[in-house]
């Protein structure tokens, strides 16, 4: 029998963020072997991000039970926790969710791209642990594969999806496709914030960050970049900047018409306002030279990425719905690899050995004709061996049992 591949996971779909974050493993590497040493899995991988914590294993049985328990003492929770939080799947299941979640069906937002990577450091990681072997290897190595590929078929990765990558994007388009020479001003040191810096850290444009304390903006460069920059200097100053967002919940209009007319010295400067309440004079925008686009434009924008995502996701479940049957039967082919490999070992070993006293008898030959007999030994041997190789391994995905324990007997090593 193949291994069973069973999944449990608390995701996003069951549970709240913060009740799901009580899930979540401190120490992965250390986890996975829990899960290898006291759940009986015999190999494990775990995908944890911000949205899912997901255990996947594989073993000749499972026990959920001891799954749980385990989950429970490493994440220090009582057993009861996991009631209507976890889900568990096994076997095909199993393997479509993971391909869904590496296609990016399974996410908040339909083709979601981080999460691929995601799944492709999770077997990275087992692979060093050393808790993943064959059937985890062999499934999310598919699995990361036809994540991209479908992607890239259905063009489901298309489109910025994230309000801060997008005012980013928005920024790049109107300076020429990329903010490379502008002075660029970040205000607000919270959650948006975050995402313009790392959209901003990714492309390598430097920038500055303003928050009302030194010490928060400070705190935020050193974990998302950028240089800090002192609150009260850019209040009267804009003008050294050419292209600013501002991303703050300031009860105020913080960027005035009146501070940006009078620091003006640039031919053209853009500010991008993602507050909500805004933060920035619409009469700005009547400044010659100024162009500013508030939030309504860009969640607009990502609202249409996110509708044209979803026009894809018919397509891409088709695709899954062909891969599923191909990764199945390449999860149970490897059950008969071990006997293929004995069924050769014993074909090479005869003809080496008869190789031998055929070049015995023909005692000194050049070098051309023992290679020649070497060659021609070796394809009589594979050409005969392929047709039971063949069978083999269709054996194995078809289940076929009863056809493996006999070439087992026949190829296998000797029974005590
Ligand atoms: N989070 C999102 O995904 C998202 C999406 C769309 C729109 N928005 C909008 O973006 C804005 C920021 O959201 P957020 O989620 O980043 O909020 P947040 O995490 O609560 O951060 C708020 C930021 O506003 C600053 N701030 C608060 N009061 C201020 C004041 N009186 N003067 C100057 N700065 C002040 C804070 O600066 P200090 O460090 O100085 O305290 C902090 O940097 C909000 O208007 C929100 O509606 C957010």
């Amino acid at each position: 029998m193949p291994k069973t591949i069973v999944n449990a996971r608390v995701t996003f779909r069951k549970s709240p963020i913060h009740v799901m974050e009580q899930f979540t493993f401190h120490n992965v590497d250390s986890a996975m072997s829990s899960f290898c040493n006291h759940a009986e899995l015999d190999e494990c991988v775990i995908v944890q991000t911000c949205n899912r914590v997901e255990v996947y294993g594989a073993a000749d049985t499972f026990n959920e039970e001891k799954i749980r328990r385990t989950w429970a003492s490493l994440a220090g929770l009582d057993r009861d926790a996991f009631k209507g939080n976890i889900e568990v799947s096994k076997s095909t299941d199993a393997l479509n969710h993971l391909l869904r979640v590496a296609t990016g069906l399974d996410s908040m937002v339909v083709g979601e791209e981080q999460v691929l990577g995601q799944v492709r450091s999770s077997i990275t990681d087992a692979r060093k642990c050393g808790t993943s072997g064959e059937s985890l290897n062999t499934l999310f190595d598919r699995a990361v594969r036809v994540g991209a590929r479908v992607r890239h078929a259905t063009g489901m990765n298309k489109g910025g999806i994230s309000v801060g990558s997008m005012a980013v994007k928005l920024a790049e388009d109107a300076h020429g496709r990329t903010l490379e020479g502008q002075e660029i001003l970040l205000i607000g040191t919270g959650e948006l914030s975050t995402l313009v810096a790392k959209s901003l850290k990714h492309h390598g444009y430097p920038f500055s960050v303003a928050s009302r304390t030194l010490h928060r903006a400070d705190a935020f460069c050193s974990s998302n970049g950028g240089e800090p920059v002192k609150f009260e200097s850019i209040l009267d100053d804009f003008g050294a900047y050419s292209v600013i967002f501002v991303a703050t919940t300031a009860p105020y209009f913080m960027v005035t018409a009146e501070k940006v007319a009078s620091s003006r010295r640039r031919d053209s400067t853009m500010i991008i306002d993602l507050s909500n309440p805004r933060t920035v004079e619409e009469s700005v925008s009547g400044i010659e030279g100024v162009r500013l686009v508030n939030l309504d434009e860009i969640a607009g924008i990502v609202e249409r990425n996110v509708k044209e995502r979803e026009s894809k996701v018919e397509d891409a479940e088709r695709m899954l719905t062909d891969e599923l049957p191909v990764l199945e039967a390449s999860i149970k082919r490897l059950e008969a690899e071990p006997i293929v490999a004995g069924v050769f070992r014993h074909a090479d070993e005869v003809r080496r050995r008869e190789l031998a006293k055929a070049m015995e008898i023909l005692g000194d030959v050049d070098e051309k004709t023992a290679r020649t007999l070497a060659d021609l030994t070796r394809s009589i041997m594979e050409e005969i061996v392929a047709g039971p190789i063949e069978h083999l391994r269709h054996a194995s995905e078809q289940g076929d049992d009863s056809t493996l324990k006999a070439a087992q007997r026949l190829f296998g090593p000797p029974a005590d």
